[in-house]
């Protein structure tokens, strides 16, 4: 019997193994991870290159499936376990539920901001509106404009409200801020904060820039395919205030 689970939590993973390969060329990119994200948190994941964290995100967001163990991901007070889930239902948690953003924006150019945003809002069940999720990110004299007129930073926003104009529970982030300098990356980290505080969505940010982890409720941090690290910020501090 599994462990009963903390009221409020979201994420519980226990045990999770992921192999890539096998034999003498298997890859083991985790290597048993226990983990429980509550609701609302606000979590930043370190660790260096190759040490799991896309691994964990992926498999976390229905992306990636694991080798062995369990994720399971709580909503409305019941646990669907993704471990084993079918297709379909890791698509429908996605789509429903998941809300990615990517180090590179991957948004269509020749589309303006809004009509970004639109395409994703389009097929959800109660989406914000376009307007309302570019304002969340600081871009509402912005929704006009088509991608190519936009800066990087400003690109990295628009696929922020894209991810979040469907209302989903958790916000994935890998690497939000790794194309982009300091300064464009903490406005674009300003918006993941603003995000957090005001829908309440539960967050997962990967960097490998350490100064961001003062942001986070908590930060994890991975090594070798192992959460070794988990440390509460008693004080945590806002986005604008850090540098790296
Ligand atoms: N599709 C894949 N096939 C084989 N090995 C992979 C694959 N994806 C990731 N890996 C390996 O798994 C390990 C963890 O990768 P990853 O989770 O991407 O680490 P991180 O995001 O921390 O840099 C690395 O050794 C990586 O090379
Ligand atoms: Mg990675």
């Amino acid at each position: 019997m599994p462990k009963p689970l903390p009221a409020s939590s979201v994420f519980t993973a226990r045990a999770l193994v992921k192999t890539y390969g096998e034999g003498d060329t298997a890859v083991h990119a985790l290597r048993g991870v226990d983990l429980d994200i509550v609701r609302g948190e606000f979590v930043v994941l370190l660790g260096a290159s190759g040490s799991g964290k896309s691994t964990l995100l992926n498999i976390l967001g229905g992306l990636d499936t694991a080798t062995s163990g369990s994720a399971q991901w709580t909503h409305d007070g019941q646990a669907h376990e993704l471990i084993g889930a079918g297709d379909t239902e890791l698509t429908r948690y996605r789509r429903e539920h998941v809300g990615f953003v990517f180090q590179f924006y991957n948004l269509i150019p020749s589309l303006t901001a809004e009509e970004n945003v639109a395409l994703v809002t389009d097929l959800a069940d109660d989406p914000m509106a376009p307007a309302d999720a570019l304002a969340l990110v600081g871009l509402a004299a912005r929704k006009h404009h088509f991608v190519s007129q936009l800066s990087g930073g400003e690109q990295q926003r628009v696929a922020i409200a894209r991810a979040i104009a469907k209302r989903p529970a958790v916000l994935l982030c890998d690497e939000p801020t790794g194309a982009l300098d300091c300064a464009t990356g903490i406005m674009v980290l300003q918006a993941i904060e603003r995000v957090n505080r005001e829908l309440g969505t539960t967050t997962v940010v990967i960097t490998h820039n350490a100064p961001i982890a003062d942001m986070a409720d908590r930060v994890l941090r991975l090594a070798d395919g192992r959460i070794v690290d988990s440390l509460v910020n008693a004080h945590k501090v806002p986005a604008s205030t850090l540098s790296w």
